[in-house]
């Protein structure tokens, strides 16, 4: 059969043997992530016709005003790989704590646990901006058939056995990779099938885009200062151009596509950066690197930080490889 039309479904059935402890389990939970993803999408594309906009009257552990699509989209991940037993745990953006499945059931013989921030950019929502899911997925530490515990999801990213997003945008995709580079895919809307549209996805080996609220500027660490300067600087192939959709899936899916670089440094509000490491940076920085890119915290590569709490935030640095060196040099040089 032509690859060209290999769908998502046909994909994960091929790739199957590829995976190192193959026994069709992570295959069900990339088939669940992509049920759920399909659901969200549906509700996400007629958000502006009924009364689900707005806030939720509610505030997530982080203090962030909850939307109704956040907690429509946490459900619907939740309920998918809970109702189909296809988990052992799941942490989220949205909830506290994480969620043990099934954990007095001997039976559950589950050995991965998901982590995942159901609805990512949710503040776009209301101006039909693109808005994401991100997903990152582990193998658990503690015995299998046991309740899991705090340990199975504080893993560094390097442990990562699966991760992913889905981008809700002006077409929907979902862009995975579990460790043998990174594949996207493109809903049909029509019949609710993701063709495989992506595959391989690389970074070029040049970016020319930087992607940064730079309305934070002032607050911005000296290395990052000056390397805004630089990148705004005439000289060679600079000045670089200016992207920032405020969506960290969009961002980050446009610079791995045209070449780019995405950053989020803390600030004065922020002063451990804003971006999550379990649910937004280590599965978007598992992506990066498997397309040929870099994510650092500035210092150091994100996937080696070693994870304190579920909710930790993290300085976020991420994209074409020479343009995350070059920014860590600046790091390093203006202290
Ligand atoms: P979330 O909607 O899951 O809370 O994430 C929002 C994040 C991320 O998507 C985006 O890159 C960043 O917040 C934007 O922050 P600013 O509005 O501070 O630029
Ligand atoms: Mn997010
Ligand atoms: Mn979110």
């Amino acid at each position: 059969m032509s690859k060209i039309n290999q769908t998502l479904g046909e994909f994960i059935i091929d790739h199957q043997s590829s995976f190192k402890y193959s026994s069709g389990e992570l295959s069900r939970l990339i088939n669940s992530i992509r049920l759920a993803a399909k659901v969200v999408n549906y509700e996400v594309n007629k958000a502006g016709l009924v009364d689900i906009l707005g806030d939720f009257g509610d505030t997530n552990i982080q203090g962030e005003a909850q939307q109704k699509l956040d907690v429509y989209a946490h459900d619907k991940f939740v309920q998918t790989l809970t109702k189909r037993n296809i988990v052992c745990g799941i942490a989220s953006e949205e909830e506290d704590d994480f969620i043990s499945i099934n954990s007095l059931d001997a039976n559950n013989q589950n050995k991965y646990v998901v982590l995942i921030d159901p609805l990512d950019g949710s503040s776009n929502i209301d101006v039909n901006v693109s808005v994401g899911t991100i997903f990152s997925v582990y193998r658990r530490v503690t015995p299998i058939g046991s309740p899991v515990l705090l340990e199975d999801f504080l893993q560094k990213g390097s442990q990562q056995v699966a991760a992913g997003y889905v981008i809700y945008g002006t077409s929907t995709m979902l862009v995975y990779t579990t460790g043998y580079g990174v594949n996207g895919f493109t809903l049909n809307p029509a019949i609710g099938t993701f063709y495989l549209s992506h595959p391989n996805m690389q970074f070029p080996d040049l970016g020319n885009i930087y992607s940064i609220n730079e309305g934070n500027y002032v607050h911005f660490p000296k290395g990052v200062k000056a390397y805004l300067k630089y990148c705004q600087m005439e000289e060679g192939d600079r000045p670089y151009t200016s992207r920032y959709i405020g969506s960290l899936v969009s961002d980050c899916h446009r610079n791995m596509i045209k070449g780019g670089i995405y950053l989020y440094p803390e600030t004065m509000q922020n002063p451990a950066g804003k971006l999550r490491l379990l649910y937004e940076c280590n599965p978007m920085a598992f992506i990066t690197e498997q397309a040929g890119g870099k994510a650092s915290n500035g210092f150091k590569r994100i996937m080696e930080v070693e994870p304190q709490t579920l909710h930790q935030r993290v300085p976020f640095y991420c994209g074409n490889k020479k343009m995350v060196s070059t920014l860590e040099s600046f790091m390093k040089e203006n202290p």
